[in-house]
């Protein structure tokens, strides 16, 4: 945890605009399933700070593409946890919720922790998967 809350504290630097001239970026791709009937599944090119977290990019790309937003909320435990893309939230109720996946080599892994401590890796493919618990 230490490690995340250094990326952190550079993360915070690399918002203000500084950090993420100097350290250049690196793109993936990030793909958003709502798994809502007649719905299709989203596909975005994103970008992160090299060694950047996940939340860094995903807050570049909705200030920058129109057609993405998220919104999140602070945990004092696990950082950020997402609570809506694009304007569907998860839900205690429902029992639903965004959950982080990557794809790899390997096929589809779940990320073991979240979006403000997940560095994503040049060209890979981060998907946002709406799902229940
Ligand atoms: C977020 O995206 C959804 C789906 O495109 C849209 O309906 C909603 O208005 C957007 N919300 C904001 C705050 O931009
Ligand atoms: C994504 O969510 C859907 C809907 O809950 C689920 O069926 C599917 O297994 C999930 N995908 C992965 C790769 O876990």
């Amino acid at each position: 945890m230490v490690s995340c809350a250094l990326l952190w504290s550079l993360l915070v630097i690399s918002l203000s605009g500084t950090l993420a001239q100097n350290a250049g970026q690196l793109s993936f791709d990030l793909e958003v399933r709502d798994n809502q009937p007649n719905s299709n599944l989203k596909m975005y090119h994103a970008h992160a700070a090299f060694r950047g977290v996940l939340f860094g990019a995903l807050t570049r790309l909705a200030n920058s593409n129109p057609d993405f937003n998220f919104t999140s909320s602070e945990h004092i435990d696990y950082g950020a946890y997402l609570e809506s893309v694009n304007g569907l939230f998860g839900s205690f109720q429902d029992h639903t919720y965004w959950e982080l996946l990557v794809q790899t080599a390997n096929g589809i892994i779940r990320s073991s922790v979240g979006i403000s401590c997940y560095i994503p890796q040049a060209n890979e493919v981060v998907i946002l998967n709406f799902t229940t618990w």
